[in-house]
């Protein structure tokens, strides 16, 4: 598709269903009074859903052409990107371990949501602390070094596969959007606000950098559901500019004019939820049947629902709101849910 638009991109191998419908919400336009349209990101699969099979595509095909035959990568013991992980390198035949997060490693969280579908597809699971997650780069260069030494080719993908290479699943996204945009009334000449959930900037900054190279009329608004907007403009800058000189991207880039993240909607934590939250989460299921996760698109689409009680106009009159995925999150919050669902 970027082929149309002379952009040449790096090798993918197709794993994602897209392109992804561009669905109008009706009883939420209405009610939030803007024009909002939900792209159906969570729709690029049944097992595969979400953001990261597109980030996927891309640094796979990069496993793949090295020869690799284990991929590595890590998050929470609940992360989609880990599931999205294990499961396409089920698809390509390659062996997948993945580095957890849980507060005790010696016993670890029961196979339920994301972690079941990671257990069924085969993957091997390295459990760590909080603690020793912010050293993770240096587990990864162990377990990788001991990979090799049995003779195996490793292939270490970072956390949410959030790098140059994985930008390229949101470069990709955008000329999508494009097309999905130019059917509406007002097409690409009226400008769009698309809001999505950042948790480790790959997608923030693929849709940056895609908005750029495809002239797309379009504000990018990431709300950040761990961490905080210093944090993101960092990692997102040094995606931004990583992928802007590795492949030669011929657009100006600036961290302070281009990068907009929405701090404030963290709420209690990552993965922690407020009822608030979950009510929310409850209210479009059943306002629009369409079903939000509460680690991500929860939070996100509570931050934009927020920031729209506060001023109906902040946003401009139309909105994509990017639908990341992350339906798996909700079971273990199965319990938690229970008190919202009267
Ligand atoms: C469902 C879902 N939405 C959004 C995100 C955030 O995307 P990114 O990590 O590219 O910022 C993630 C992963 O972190 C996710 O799993």
């Amino acid at each position: 598709m970027l082929k149309a638009t002379n952009i040449p991109y790096p090798p993918r191998v197709p794993l994602a269903r897209i392109p992804t419908p561009l669905e109008r919400l009706n009883r939420l336009s209405e009610r939030l009074g803007v024009d909002l349209y939900v792209k159906r990101d969570d729709l690029t699969g049944v097992e595969l859903t979400g953001n990261k099979v597109r980030k996927l595509e891309f640094v796979l095909a990069d496993a793949v052409h090295q020869g690799a035959d284990i991929v590595l990568t890590c998050g929470g013991a609940q992360s989609n990107h880990s599931r999205a992980t294990a499961i396409a390198a089920a698809r390509l035949g390659l062996r997948c371990r993945l580095i957890l997060r849980t507060p005790d490693p010696s016993n670890p969280p029961a196979p339920e949501g994301n972690l079941l579908l990671d257990r069924l597809a085969g993957s091997e699971i390295v459990w760590i602390t909080a603690d020793e997650y912010k050293r993770r780069d240096q587990i990864f260069a162990r377990e990788a070094d001991a990979l090799r030494r049995s003779g195996l080719k490793p292939y270490v993908i970072p956390e949410g596969a959030s790098n140059a290479l994985g930008a390229w699943g949101y470069i990709y996204a955008a000329a999508e959007l494009k097309q999905d945009l130019e059917k509406l009334p007002g097409g690409t000449g009226q400008r769009t606000t698309v809001i999505h959930a950042t948790g480790s900037g790959g997608t923030t900054a693929g849709l940056i950098l895609g908005t750029r190279l495809l002239d797309l009329n379009a504000r990018i608004v990431g709300i950040n559901v761990c961490d905080d907007r210093e944090y993101f403009v960092k990692v997102i800058g040094e995606i931004c500019e990583d992928t802007i000189s590795r492949y030669r991207l011929n657009i100006s880039f600036s961290r302070q004019l281009d990068i907009e993240i929405i701090d404030g909607y963290v709420g209690l934590g990552y993965a922690q939820s407020r009822p608030e939250e979950l009510e929310l989460i409850r209210d479009v299921a059943r306002e629009e049947g369409i079903f939000l996760d509460p680690v991500y698109t929860g939070k996100a689409f509570f931050g934009m629902a927020k920031e729209l009680e506060r001023n109906p106009k902040c946003f401009g009159e139309r909105i994509v709101f990017l639908h990341t995925g992350g339906i798996f999150g909700l079971f273990p919050k199965a319990a938690e849910m229970a008190a919202v669902l009267s």
